[in-house]
């Protein structure tokens, strides 16, 4: 299908300036500042970007959509999530594949690859690693060879998801070899378990008590960690929704001593303090994710970082779990509420409210951490850019859009919103994915299965 996108103000992560794109096929084929219908094939399709911003498909290179976890599986299917990210302008995502630890890695891995088969928006995986032996290894580089650049763990989940020092060890060694960027969810594993065995003793149980079950220091501590085995090991390393000043301090000293690492904060982090976990009537438990929100203290600094490049993306760590039927299980006991806040339709139109609109961003800042950056640090290639013989990944963005979030539009598959009620100022009003048009108008206009898994450098 031929494409013209006409009149319309691109802006990329470092450039601002008005052109037509003709897309052909799957790629944009010319750029210009002047395209006449009559130059394209007949029957080219003509959207009039007057008064728009014309900004290269986001990407959101954090989520969760298959997701056995805490005694539950996250709520969202492909099919849902990739109605949800196309909608809100986000065309790649990246998930988590998190296998139990008594899974083969290369089983898990085609579990999820499987179910990946019908989504609508273009997509690719980091690795989780939750165990470290002989066959895993082996598992681990066949995956590798496969095209996954990019491995998890899980500082966290004690038990669970969680790996030792010897295991991290050994992954971060294996990365470094293999040339691949290990993700990380920092935080100290004993530290929170015996925390949360105290409050729990001490009849603290409501999602208020997550927070303090995990402070700062905890994170912080696992951020440090990871910079110390990151130095050790010469691996790459990027630290997933990084939530407080002190851990973005540590992810910091690492890069000034060499480490070779990138911060992730994810959008819940950015817009959303602890008083939201803290509401009463077991409402908080809707706000419980890990690390928790925090005081308002660290959304100033983490927009700060934003702002001066020390935080590379903006993520969401979607995670979605219904409220009535999932966060419920957590009554009486915090510690057994899903983590998770669902959130990447919103992404973009967050980021833009409250990054942009409110002054706290450049445009090229909002473009280069909602997509750009993702793209060059894990190898997606011909994302995240507005240039001829890149992918015709588009979003057709207007600034004078005024919305309204809620529960009862959203396209997530989740019984509630974490931002319900929450004005947003602009919007992707069409959007299209390699040359084909997949929202229009503001609505989903895609088809399940017509997603590829996305080739990394
Ligand atoms: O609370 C969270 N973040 N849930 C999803 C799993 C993870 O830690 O990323
Ligand atoms: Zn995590
Ligand atoms: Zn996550």
């Amino acid at each position: 299908m031929s494409l013209l996108i006409k009149g319309g103000r691109i802006i990329t992560a470092t450039e601002d300036y008005q052109a037509d794109i003709w897309c052909e096929g799957e790629q944009i084929t010319r750029i210009a500042a002047r395209i006449s219908p009559a130059e394209c094939p007949p029957g080219v399709r003509v959207i009039d970007a007057a008064g728009k911003y014309v900004f290269p498909g986001f990407i959101d290179p954090h989520v969760h959509v298959y997701l056995p976890f805490m005694g539950t599986y996250a709520k969202d299917t492909w099919e849902s999530v990739s109605r949800a990210a196309l909608t809100g302008g986000t065309t790649t995502l990246i998930e988590m594949v998190c296998p139990g630890r008594a899974e083969e890695p290369l089983a898990a891995y085609e579990t999820w690859l499987g179910k990946a088969g019908e989504a609508s928006c273009d997509y690719s995986f980091h690795m989780g690693v939750t165990r470290w032996d002989a066959l895993a290894e082996s598992q681990l580089r066949e995956i590798v060879s496969r095209g996954v650049r990019s491995f998890k763990v899980f500082l966290a989940y004690k038990g669970a998801l969680g790996v030792d020092d010897r295991e991290l060890y050994h992954t971060l060694r294996l990365a470094r070899e293999l040339g691949v960027v290990v993700t990380a969810h920092c935080e100290n594993e004993t530290l929170v378990d015996e925390r949360q065995r105290e409050l729990i003793a001490a009849g603290k149980t409501g999602p208020e008590w997550h927070e303090p079950s995990r402070p700062v220091e905890v994170e912080a501590e696992g951020v440090h960690h990871l910079m110390t085995f990151a130095k050790m090991t010469g691996a790459e390393v990027y630290v997933v929704h990084t939530s407080c000043e002190e851990a973005v301090a540590e992810a910091a000293r690492g890069v000034a001593s060499g480490v070779r690492a990138h911060v992730e904060v994810v959008m819940p982090h950015l817009v959303l303090d602890r008083g939201y976990a803290e509401r009463s009537g077991f409402e908080g438990a809707k706000y419980v994710m890990s690390p928790p929100l925090r005081e308002s203290r660290h959304q100033r600094a983490l927009w700060a970082h934003l702002r001066s490049g020390v935080v590379s993306t903006v993520a969401t760590d979607h995670a979605p779990f219904d409220f009535e039927s999932q966060k419920t299980m957590g009554r009486g006991d915090f510690t057994r509420i899903p983590n998770g806040i669902p959130s990447v339709q919103h992404r973009v139109e967050m980021l833009y409210t409250h990054g942009v609109c409110e002054g706290r961003i450049d445009l090229h800042t909002f473009v280069a951490s909602a997509s750009t950056n993702a793209a060059r640090i894990f190898g997606l290639r011909g994302k995240g850019c507005v240039r001829v013989g890149g992918d015709a990944d588009l979003v057709v963005f207007d600034p004078g859009y005024r919305g309204t979030v809620s529960a009862r539009t959203h396209e997530m598959a989740t019984d509630y919103s974490a931002f319900e009620g929450w004005e947003v100022k602009g919007r992707a009003e069409v959007v299209t994915l390699r040359g084909s048009v997949v929202v229009d108008g503001g609505r989903y206009v895609g088809q399940s299965g017509t997603g590829r898994l996305a080739p990394r450098a």
